[in-house]
């Protein structure tokens, strides 16, 4: 069993030393309650879990501490890929529901997987999510001082369960500032992606990892016979002509788990099967 989360990346020139260690204990706390989880949970039902622990989280940048639109909504957008069905599922651009991520599994059961903006909002009234703002002190402050700290990111799960079954579950609260129906990358295929062989959940510059397609071409490289660290060194070697920006966790069905990012620093956690370990 391995279980890999992200916090997306951290601003060491915006965030304060405190925030980071808060994060870093946040992200153990998660671990440790998916772990538990995961003993009678599929690899598909404990990256929900984690992802909806961390979009309750205001630490990060997701579902509870989204970030603010440049219209002074949020918007956020989330997804989930079940490795064994190779079934994907997003909202992009729901507001007021308090774990896109959730929409996202409820969509699982429909014939239209992926739903965005009013058709997404519509979707979860209609479900029964409650209403629910999002918005905390934190991101209003950061709003009215116009102060966007690139990449604060994306949160995210990939795992690996007893039986071999692989998935993949992000949520975002995007980028900050952006113009009304822009699109993360994070309800996409090159920013959450799994099959039978891999899982990878993205973190950084959407548009960045979409002209990329990294989680999906690190999946297919993985599913055509490359290591998964080989699949990730290549895969973000393709992103240092246009200095993409971007971090991702993987883990292959071996049981192999790597993490890579192309500027500093992502927040991660991970669980090998045996013991944790949390990085920055
Ligand atoms: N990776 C989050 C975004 O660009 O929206």
């Amino acid at each position: 069993m391995r279980i890999l989360i992200h916090g997306g990346f951290f601003s060491e020139s915006s965030q304060s030393i405190e925030t980071k260690t808060q994060k870093q204990q946040a992200l153990i706390q998660i671990l440790e309650k998916a772990k538990l989880y995961l003993a009678d949970h599929s690899a598909l039902q404990t990256a929900i879990y984690a992802t909806s622990l961390l979009e309750d989280d205001p630490l990060f940048n997701a579902g509870i501490g989204s970030q603010i639109q440049s219209d002074g909504k949020i918007r956020m957008s989330a997804a989930i890929m079940d490795g064994e069905s190779q079934k994907f599922s997003g909202v992009i651009n729901i507001e007021d529901v308090r774990n896109p991520i959730f929409v996202a599994q409820k969509l699982m059961d429909e014939e239209d997987r992926v739903l965005g903006g009013s058709g997404a909002c519509q979707y979860a009234k209609l479900s029964g999510f409650d209403s629910f703002s999002t918005q905390t002190e934190e991101r209003q402050k950061e709003f009215i001082a116009k102060k966007q700290s690139k990449g604060t990111g994306t949160v995210g799960c990939v795992v690996l369960d007893k039986e071999g079954k692989l998935a993949a579950a992000t949520s975002t609260g995007g980028k900050g500032f952006e113009i009304p129906g822009r699109v993360s990358d994070s309800a996409t295929i090159a920013g959450n992606f799994a099959n039978e062989n891999c899982a990878v959940s993205c973190t950084g510059v959407g548009e960045d990892i979409v002209s990329n397609g990294l989680a999906t071409k690190i999946v297919t490289r993985v599913t055509d016979g490359m290591t998964l660290k080989q699949a990730f060194k290549k895969s973000f070697s393709e992103l240092l002509p246009y200095d993409g920006f971007a971090g991702a966790i993987g883990v292959s069905k071996n049981g192999d788990v790597f993490f890579l990012e192309s500027h500093p620093k992502v927040v991660y956690a991970s669980y090998n099967g045996l013991e944790n370990a949390v990085f920055m």
